[in-house]
Order: C-alpha cells, then structure tokens, then sequence
C-alpha cells in the first residue's frame, strides 16, 4: 500500500476507533515519543499489565534488544495497559495515530482485541497477537497453554497424592490464556481422585485478590483440610502464600504457579512453593522481534529460529514448549538457560536454602 493511501486509512480508522482523547491516551513510558520521522520502521509494543514481573523484566527488554538487532534503524514505541482494557484501547489509537508499520498486541481482553485488530489492519497495519490470542491478527506466538495447565495440575497430583481438598484459583478470565490453563488443570485434576472444594476466576490476576480469596477459604476450611493449592501463575501463588502464612500456616501445602519469577523461585528454593511453570521468555520476545521487522520490511515470514510457523485457529503460529521446575530442576532449567544466576537467586535470605539445595 502507498504511503499516502496508509497514511489517510490510518487517520480514518484512528477516528473509528473512539473518541478517547489522545492527550491522555498514550503511553506511559518515557521512551515512547510517536513515531520518529528518520527511523526506518516502527514497531508499537502493547503489553497488558505490570503486576506480573515477565513483562517489563523480560518480554520488554529482550524484544527491543532482538529488534535493535535485527534492524538498527527501528524504533519501538512502548505502552503498557495496567491491566485496562479501556487504556489499551487508547493506546492502539495512539499507536495508529502515530502511523506505526506493526503492531505486536498483548491484549488485556482477547476477545473484544479483535476489532483493535480490524482497525489497525484497516489502516494497512498488521498486528501480531502476542502471548495471548486475537481472532483475526496476522501472527501470533505463545506457549503450549493448554499443556501449561496440565503440567501444574499433573504436577499438584503428583506432590499432594490421589485424595485431599484442593483450592483452584485461575487467571482473568478476559484474558484467553486463563482459560486454556484452566481447561489443561481441569483436565488433570477432574480425573484425579482431589477434590476441588472453591475455585475463583481471578479478575485481574492480581496477588491480592489470591490472598483475600485464600483468607476467605480459611473461614470455613482449616488450613489442615487444604493439602494443595492450584495457582495459574506466581503472582497469584505469592498472594495464597501470604494468606496461609499470615493465618499461621507454617507447614505450607504445595502451591503451583507460573512464569519463574524470580520470588517464587526463591520461595521454590526455600520450600514454600511446590513449582512453577518456566517458558523462555526470549524465544517468544525474540520471535516476535523477528516477525514484526520481517512484515516492517515487506519481507516474507517463515519459520523463524527452528520453530515452524504452525497454524493456531487459523492465525500463522508459532507455539513453544513450557518447562516444570521444582527444587531439583532449578539449577537445570532457569540458571542453566541463563534466566537468572545463582547469586540473583541466592541472595543471603536464601543462602541456606540455596546450599540444601546444592544451588551454588
Ligand atoms: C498470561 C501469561 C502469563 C501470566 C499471566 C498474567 O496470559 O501467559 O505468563 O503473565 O497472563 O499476566
């Protein structure tokens, strides 16, 4: 499409797309200026929430530096959503005001992202559904959520044992992934011979509704009758860890979680936390990189860095694989593949834990 003709479909879908005011619209992050005239493309990077450590410690980071790589003429404009749909909605304005070549969307709803899609694609920018699904985006890159799901739920039966109660918290259910962890837990857990005694779809993820969900529990349940808890993710697994430990919970019932955050593998180190779900980060970030320059450029997108473009509910997909980590395996997985070091881990809280461990 021609310069001119993108640039007169941007501003008619950036019109169709709200009436949100774009002096407050915009990112909240010092380096997003808008597009800059002299770069060769730029990439808007839309993330959903802060409270969960990947985003800014990871995803952020590790995209810009694969883009800055690959194209060093590039500029990424970065927004972050908080955790609200409204915001992101204002910030893909933003974004197609700024007339950016690409879109990589972590959408905080995935459904109601869709028609974010059809409009920056109606402006002649394609969009790359990125970590969460988006009916309609050109690409999209993920991990294997389902067998996530599975992996925490295999893995819960397999520290609690066939019997005992079990609480179930999952993740925002505006968010497509939640819901394919769920179904993979559910798939374990409905088969097994535990009893899920509450579950809670978490609205925002947050740790603090974990724990107050998790105290609340405790009113009608002794902490003894809990011998296992299901938590999508860390952030989550912190909170229920809170709410038993500040119930007087000493002796803490394995606790699941999500993305190797670097507390909760401390805790995991220390023994308050069963296990969590590590997925390298920089396949997916890199990944995204790689395609995004790729459609900046009009180049061709194939397989990129040994996994094969699959397609994931008719969107071009690229899918990677989660990896369990438990006491044994922290040394083998994240220190091995250079998420963290042992001494960003073993810090003198955990330096005792880390020997039992033989973390060193
Ligand atoms: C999911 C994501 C997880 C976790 C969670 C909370 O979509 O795949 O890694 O971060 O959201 O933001």
């Amino acid at each position: 499409m021609s310069l001119p003709t993108r640039r007169v479909l941007t501003m008619i879908a950036a019109a169709a797309i709200g009436t949100g005011s774009l002096a407050a619209c915009g990112a909240n992050d010092a380096e997003t200026g808008g597009g800059d005239d002299t770069a060769a493309a730029t990439i808007a990077l839309l993330l959903p929430e802060s409270q969960t450590t990947r985003y800014e410690a990871f995803d952020k980071p590790l995209f810009e530096a694969k883009v800055a790589d690959l194209c060093s003429e590039c500029e990424v404009v970065y927004f972050n959503a908080d955790q609200d749909e409204a915001k992101q909605q204002q910030q893909v304005e933003t974004a197609i005001t700024q007339q950016v070549d690409v879109m990589v969307l972590d959408p905080v709803n995935g459904a109601s992202a869709s028609s974010l899609v059809t409009t920056s694609q109606d402006a002649g920018i394609p969009v790359i559904a990125y970590d969460r699904f988006i009916e309609g985006a050109d690409y999209y890159m993920s991990f294997d959520n389902e067998t996530v799901g599975e992996l925490q739920a295999q893995a819960l039966v397999d520290a609690v044992g066939d019997t005992g109660n079990i609480l179930m918290l999952n993740g925002a259910p505006t968010d497509p992934n939640a819901a394919q962890f769920k179904a993979g837990a559910h798939n374990v857990l409905d088969a097994s011979g535990l009893t899920i005694v509450a579950e809670y779809d978490n609205p925002d993820w947050s740790p603090g509704n974990a724990q107050t969900f998790v105290t609340d529990q405790l009113s009608s349940f002794d902490p003894t009758q809990i011998a296992g808890v299901y938590a999508a993710n860390d952030g989550q697994a912190g909170g229920v860890i809170a709410a038993l430990t500040g119930a007087g919970v000493t002796d803490l019932p394995p606790v699941t979680g999500q993305d190797a955050e670097l507390a909760a593998i401390q805790r995991i180190v220390a023994g308050d936390q069963y296990m969590t779900i590590y997925k390298p980060i920089k396949i997916e970030a890199e990944t995204a990189a790689e395609v995004a320059v790729a459609l900046a450029n009009g180049d061709e997108v194939g397989d990129v860095g040994g996994t094969a473009l699959s397609d994931f509910e008719g969107v071009d997909s690229f899918i990677f694989d989660p990896i369990v980590v438990t006491t044994d395996t922290v040394g083998s997985t994240v220190v091995e593949d250079g998420f963290y070091t042992v001494e960003d881990i073993c810090t003198d809280e955990y330096a005792d834990a880390c020997a039992t461990a033989g973390l060193s």
